[in-house]
């Protein structure tokens, strides 16, 4: 009975693994490099003060207290994705990735339908229409580069509502 259990739980986390196309939760090891498939509809992920987060390798309650908190001098875990709008995404790599700027990767998400597919992944290079995504969340950089709760970025030019009014037309949340 419990070898059947077990066996079981190995099919149910290669059949998440697979379905999901994300890592089963704590295997990221010391990098987590994202695909495609682990950016899910917005509106099914966890929020907190507005934004999705995400952590992709075991860490979700810590992720989610970090942002809760907003303590200065923390530090997000591994694998941690986090989300304000459909097409923008900060994805937290291992040490050494970009370790001046706190090892976070900024990815854009386009194709069609939007989300479908990874437009442009990096550090400073990778920028929206305001601007280069790191040089703007360096405003932040004693907080993690977390620019929600006013720690010193410049603003964008959208109001929260109308970044929550984005997260709910996010067409990965529609109905196949
Ligand atoms: C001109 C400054 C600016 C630029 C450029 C910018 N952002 Fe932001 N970003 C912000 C501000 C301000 C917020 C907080 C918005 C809010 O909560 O209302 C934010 C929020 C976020 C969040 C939620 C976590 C957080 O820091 O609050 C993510 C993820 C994010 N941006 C990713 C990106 C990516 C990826 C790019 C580049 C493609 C980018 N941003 C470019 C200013 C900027």
């Amino acid at each position: 009975m419990k070898t059947r259990a077990g066996a079981g739980g190995v099919v149910m986390a290669v059949v998440w693994t697979v379905a999901c196309g994300a890592r089963a939760p704590g295997v990221c090891g010391d990098d987590y490099e994202a695909t495609v498939a682990d950016f899910d509809c917005l509106l099914a992920l966890p929020e907190v003060k507005g934004v999705r987060v995400l952590n992709r390798c075991g860490a979700q309650p810590a992720a989610e207290a970090i942002l809760r908190d907003g303590a200065q001098g923390a530090r997000f875990p591994v694998g941690t994705i986090l989300q304000v709008i459909p097409t923008e995404a900060m994805v937290k790599r291992g040490p050494g990735y970009d370790p001046a700027n706190h090892d976070w990767e900024y990815v854009m998400l386009g194709g069609n339908p939007v989300g479908s597919r990874i437009t442009d992944r990096g550090r400073a290079e990778v920028h929206n229409p305001v601007g280069s995504c790191l040089e703007c969340h360096a405003g932040a950089r004693d907080y993690d580069f977390i620019c929600a709760g006013g720690h010193g970025c410049d603003a964008l030019p959208l109001p929260h509502t109308a970044l929550e009014a984005l997260q709910r037309m996010d067409a990965r949340c529609l109905p196949p």
